[in-house]
């Protein structure tokens, strides 16, 4: 199922656990999420909300079982256990190296960019992403490549980020300029089109939105950061870079609902089936 390039390591075997990723333009994304790999569980709430909701979904065929499922943006493989239930072979993917090596789970491991999957065709059964696609260069592209990777009848299960969220974030930064210090996210109506260019039956596309909620606007700002979900495209404009007094006004501009700072997240839960031949 893997492609004769990738390199693929059981822990403890971390030496050999090689980074596949050459595009130079993916190593802000990578150094971000390899800082926050040890801060990135305990804050990720919203992120575990919705892989729940996610895990849901999955409708797992006993044809499957004994089958390989790939974790696409696995980060530290806290989903990852939880497939194992479900799938013999569970393979854990993410861009960042440092996530990978900082789970004691017992899984394969790739380091990988999710833009140039190193998976042969028609080889997998599943594939699980939770709140990592919206790191694609292209959504459509890699709806594609994992189309084409998925056997025939095989399913994908995937949250992606939409617009709409962090918008409280984007509001308060505002104050200062016109650089976005958030990412932006597609809209939903695109989402589901790529999924249906790419081939994909839509079993369900649902959109929730999940919050979380800080005492002060500078733990919410602190929360992006910790789950390394500040802009790819802005890194010169880091909150980190920013001066006491701009910082000061940023959360003066924070939007409060009863007292706390919200930060939103539009997620669409998709369940994607291959069609089978
Ligand atoms: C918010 S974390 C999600 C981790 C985990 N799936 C979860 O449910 O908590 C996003 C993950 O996507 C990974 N990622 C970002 N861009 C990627 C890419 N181009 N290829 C593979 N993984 C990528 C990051 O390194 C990070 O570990």
């Amino acid at each position: 199922m893997i492609s004769p390039h990738a390199v693929v390591a059981d822990k403890p075997n971390y030496a050999q656990v090689k980074c596949l990723v050459n595009n130079s333009a993916k190593h802000a994304t990578q150094r971000k999420f390899s800082t926050a790999a040890n801060s990135y569980a305990a804050h990720a709430n919203v992120q575990k909300q919705a892989a729940n909701d996610l895990f849901k979904l999955m409708n797992v065929p006993d044809s499957a079982q004994q089958g390989y499922c790939v974790d696409l943006g696995a980060g530290p493989l806290v989903n990852t256990h939880a497939l194992q239930q479900s799938y013999h072979h569970v393979l854990a993917i993410d861009l960042s190296h440092t996530m990978l090596k900082s789970s004691n789970v017992v899984a394969p491991r790739i380091c990988a960019d999710m833009d140039n999957l190193p998976l042969q065709a028609n080889s997998i059964d599943a594939v699980f992403s939770n709140f990592a696609v919206q790191w694609s260069a292209n959504f459509e592209t890699l709806m594609h490549s994992l189309y084409k990777a998925l056997k025939p009848g095989g399913h994908a299960y995937i949250s992606a980020l939409v617009e709409g969220s962090l918008d409280e974030i984007k509001t308060a930064f505002s104050v200062l300029d016109s650089h976005s210090r958030v990412n932006r996210f597609q809209t939903h109506s695109n989402i589901n089109q790529s999924v249906i260019n790419a081939g994909f039956i839509i079993n369900s596309a649902t959109k929730v939105i999940y919050t979380d909620q800080f005492s002060n606007p500078l733990s919410a700002i602190h929360s992006i950061k910790a789950i390394g979900a500040t802009s790819q495209n802005h890194s010169t404009h880091r909150a980190g870079l920013l001066t006491k007094s701009a910082l000061q006004k940023v959360c003066a501009a924070y939007p409060l609902i009863n007292n706390q700072a919200h930060v939103s997240y539009h997620v669409v839960l998709l369940s994607l089936e291959k069609a089978k031949i």
